[in-house]
């Protein structure tokens, strides 16, 4: 099974390192093997000297966010449209950092799934609980409630297509993460499918939701995760700054 490998670079580098990185994985990515499909999600600035970087490349570039309207009085915001006129094909959503940082809730993600769907936009949707709730047993709770508030009301055709990301907040690195174990990333995995089995029709879901993993995921663990046969891939925050790491890392899958 083909496996996807999204790139966060959250806000990690400057425009100058993120054009210097762009350039050396677009050379690495040459040797790449089809069925390992890149995403690499800059910041805003960078955006479209990435994807110029990338155009030649079978690497895809995505937006690590999106406002919920196209056009308007919304300062500081970015739109869906341009996103996609700027070549980007896929949109983090939901990220636990910008759940925590700017109050996104889940229904502010719901709008903003409708208005990624509507550009022909791939959405990654970030779900994942903190320590505090899986210490106290509230994990399939939390995870189940993120989904059926982001994606209730959310109509899907086959050629939709929509990647939910399992993202522990306590296992993201900038958290002193400690990654998941990859029994209980395929424990989730069917937590995830049975909602997406409650709100979808069977024959539908595994043409359009793909479930990845996030947190702390390094060269040296990745195969673990995209080993687990039901988990397409894996969203990588600090080890994908770094040209060679991220290079070892795909290498690794
Ligand atoms: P790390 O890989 O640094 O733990 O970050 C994970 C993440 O938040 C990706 O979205």
């Amino acid at each position: 099974m083909s496996k996807i490998i999204i790139a966060n670079w959250k806000m990690y580098l400057s425009h100058e390192q993120a054009l210097s990185v762009s350039k050396a994985l677009v050379v690495f990515s040459k040797r790449v093997s089809a069925d390992k499909k890149i995403v690499i999600c800059p910041s805003y600035i960078s955006f479209k000297d990435v994807v110029d970087i990338f155009r030649d490349s079978r690497v895809s570039i995505g937006a690590q966010d999106i406002f919920w309207e196209e056009r308007g009085a919304y300062t500081g915001e970015i739109s869906a449209l341009d996103i996609k006129m700027l070549g980007g094909e896929y949109v983090l959503l939901g990220h636990s950092e910008r759940r925590k940082n700017f109050n996104e809730t889940n229904k502010m993600i719901h709008d903003k799934t409708r208005i990624c769907l509507e550009n022909g936009l791939i959405p990654v949707l970030c779900i994942g609980e903190d320590w505090e709730q899986k210490k106290n047993g509230q994990r399939d709770y939390v995870l189940i409630q993120q989904l059926n508030e982001v994606l209730e009301g959310i109509s899907v055709s086959d050629s939709n297509k929509i990647i939910i990301a399992y993202e522990p907040v306590w296992a993201i690195s900038a958290g002193g993460g400690v990654h998941a174990s990859p029994e209980e990333v395929n424990y989730v995995q069917k937590v995830i499918r049975q909602v997406l089995l409650d709100l979808y029709d069977n024959f539908i879901i595994n043409d359009v939701f793909k479930i990845i993993y996030g947190g702390s995921v390094t060269p040296e663990n990745v195969k673990e995760y995209t080993d687990i046969q039901n988990i397409s891939g894996v969203l990588v925050g600090g080890a994908s700054v770094n040209a060679d790491t991220f290079n070892k890392l795909i290498g690794a899958t």
